[in-house]
């Protein structure tokens, strides 16, 4: 039973004692007793005062007192007007202390049949370019999220949707045949996703060189669009495609396959993953199904050019477009493909999307458009929205060159990390560094996104985030390699923990914040919230530094007291664990 629970139990018990009555449901408040004041745990008297007939302070003291006498888990109180501060015996908190060092799976629920099957969906990159910045959020969020359900008990299922057909690849697919002279990966030596990428790029200059022309021979923008012979190409390839052209078809699984090597990559160094990857070439024609399906039974609506649409003006939106004249589908009927076949893969209770907050119209519609359709999860589907993270250089965008690469950026904290750790490098064998300094340098990059409240925008500086004094991975990366450090050196000596040692002030502070953890994992499940995670974990380094600073561990004379230290030192360090795991951060041994 957690302390709240003790002592709002007793609390109830004081009342209909002392006063004759039950309180009333909600009306036993407690909180975190303030820093300023002595206590571990604060009751709120005001709400008794109906009952008690007296003034607030003798309220709280008649509650103290018998709280004191009855409540074994309450070791003193003091009251400042209608607040009882209680303090905690502490022999409680080394009862505390035991049981979460019995319990390995301390903070987690476990799933069963029965627990809700959650699908995150997370990343859902277009197959045109290599992964960036957005990206990076984007999957440690989305894979943050998922550990973080699924330590709540929930079955999770974590997937992509890879929007790998359209004008956009056509256009990387049209630029390489004309001027790739056969490029491969193997080849070039280049990552498959970063060819693709350097073609679009490469579609996109020779593109505007084009236009350039068009306007300075007399022509308008909008003509010299209408008039591009590349640009008509690439909608020629893209009807080809459709048209199942066995050419175009060869040529785009190809460069695809060069793309998701290259995705594959990514995702292995960010240490993510998922558990079924859906295609927008296998979905966008059941979502024009599902639309024509819809239009027969009266949901949809067709015009008279024939484009297909939905009506959402009751709901407060406007009319949506489903489908064009010529039949063709919009990205809206690749979600509605998208849906159906994951309903048929799975019996979800509940869809979560990560995707940022420029989107944030289109789960809208999508919400409203999947719940006429006749989806379960479709009115309360979650759009997971984030958003923009630049560099402090400026802001990232692709396609004028100054994107934030991902590989670049993983490969760049890694070297900082490095640096930063040089000396204490000196001793270790070149693997083991590499090692750490590939943990120390993504705990930093992951640290740093996920700390932020997910909605905001926010800017990312490598250089904070790889300080070790700061609120950063490598600092709760740190505390723990210390801690692991502490362990080794007392090798086996660590037994039991003996009843009568008597926690002192930071020691009982430390547990109580171990005791929180459970409720901290079960809040960031319920709000999803990885920033949550971070904070807490944040907090009970510091706390644990505080402890380390004030008191000796390994030169403690007394062995009791030493062996309780340990066991505490231990169990910070499997917590501190534990919650940057949900972060999906690695600890080093040491560092
Ligand atoms: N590929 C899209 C993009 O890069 C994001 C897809 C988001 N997911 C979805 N189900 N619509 O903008």
């Amino acid at each position: 039973m957690n302390l709240e629970t003790i002592i709002s139990d007793g609390v109830e018990r004081a009342i209909e004692t002392l006063y004759g009555e039950k309180p009333a449901s909600g009306s036993i408040q407690l909180q975190p007793t303030r820093k300023d004041f002595e206590g571990n745990i604060t009751l709120v008297v005001f709400p008794f005062l109906k009952l008690s007939k007296k003034a607030p302070e003798v309220t709280a003291t008649e509650i103290g007192e018998w709280l004191q006498k009855d409540v074994p888990a309450v070791g003193s109180f003091n009251v400042v007007k209608g607040f009882l501060n209680i303090t905690v015996n502490p022999s409680y908190w080394v009862n505390v202390l035991k049981d979460i060092a019995a319990d390995d799976e301390y903070g987690f629920k476990k799933s069963g049949n029965y627990s809700k099957l959650v699908m995150v969906e997370y990343s859902s990159p277009n197959t045109n370019k290599p992964l960036h910045l957005g990206h990076v959020r984007n999957n440690l969020l989305g894979y943050s999220l998922a550990k973080i359900l699924e330590a709540n008990g929930h079955r999770v299922v974590k997937t992509n949707i890879v929007n790998d057909r359209g004008i956009h690849i056509c256009k990387s697919m049209l630029a390489w045949k004309k001027w790739g002279k056969g490029e491969t990966p193997q080849s070039s030596g280049k990552k498959g996703d970063h060819l693709i990428g350097d073609y679009y790029v490469e579609f996109d200059r020779h593109y505007k060189d084009e236009l350039a022309e068009l306007t300075k021979s007399g022509k308008t923008i909008e003509e010299a669009e209408a008039q591009s012979i590349l640009m008509e190409e690439a909608r020629d390839m893209l009807r080809k495609w459709e048209a199942g052209d066995p050419e175009v078809k060869d040529l785009w699984k190809t460069m695809n396959s060069w793309v998701y090597e290259g995705f594959d990559e990514t995702y292995k160094k960010l240490g993510v993953g998922f558990d079924k990857i859906y295609y927008e070439s296998d979905t966008y024609l059941e979502g024009k199904d599902l639309v024509l399906e819809g239009v027969d039974k009266g949901i949809m609506y067709r015009k008279a050019d024939g484009s297909v649409w939905a009506d959402l003006t009751e709901d407060g939106l406007d009319h949506k477009l489903l489908l064009r004249s010529d039949g063709t589908s919009v990205y809206m009927t690749q979600d509605i493909g998208t849906a159906k076949l994951r309903f048929k893969d799975y019996p979800i209770d509940k869809m979560i999307y990560v995707v940022g907050n420029e989107q944030n119209y289109h789960f809208q519609v999508l919400s409203l458009i999947l719940d006429k359709l006749g989806f379960k999860w479709g009115k309360d589907l979650t759009h997971f929205s984030y958003g923009m993270v630049e560099l402090p250089e400026g802001k990232m965008k692709s396609r004028e060159g100054t994107v934030v690469d991902a590989d670049d950026l993983i490969a760049d904290m890694i070297q900082s990390a490095k640096e930063a750790s040089v000396e204490r490098f000196a001793d270790m064998n070149q693997e083991e560094a590499e090692e750490i300094a590939r943990k120390v340098g993504l705990g930093a990059l992951k640290y740093f996104l996920l700390k932020v409240d997910p909605k905001k925008n926010m800017m990312f500086n490598p250089k904070e985030s790889i300080d070790f004094n700061g609120n950063t991975g490598p600092f709760l990366q740190y505390t723990y390699a210390r801690i692991r450090s502490i362990l080794r050196r007392a090798a086996e000596s660590v037994k039991e923990i003996d009843e009568d040692v008597t926690p002192n002030e930071k020691e009982a502070a430390l547990i109580q914040k171990l005791s929180q953890f459970p409720q901290v994992v079960e809040e960031a499940g319920n709000n999803y919230s990885p920033a949550l995670i971070a904070n807490y974990c944040y907090e009970l380094a510091k706390e644990y530094n505080q402890f380390y600073h004030d008191y000796p561990i390994l030169k403690e004379g007394n062995e009791k007291t030493k062996d309780f230290r340990l066991i505490l030192s231990r169990e910070v360090a499997r917590i501190l664990k534990q919650g940057v795991g949900l972060l999906g951060m690695e600890m080093p041994e040491r560092m």
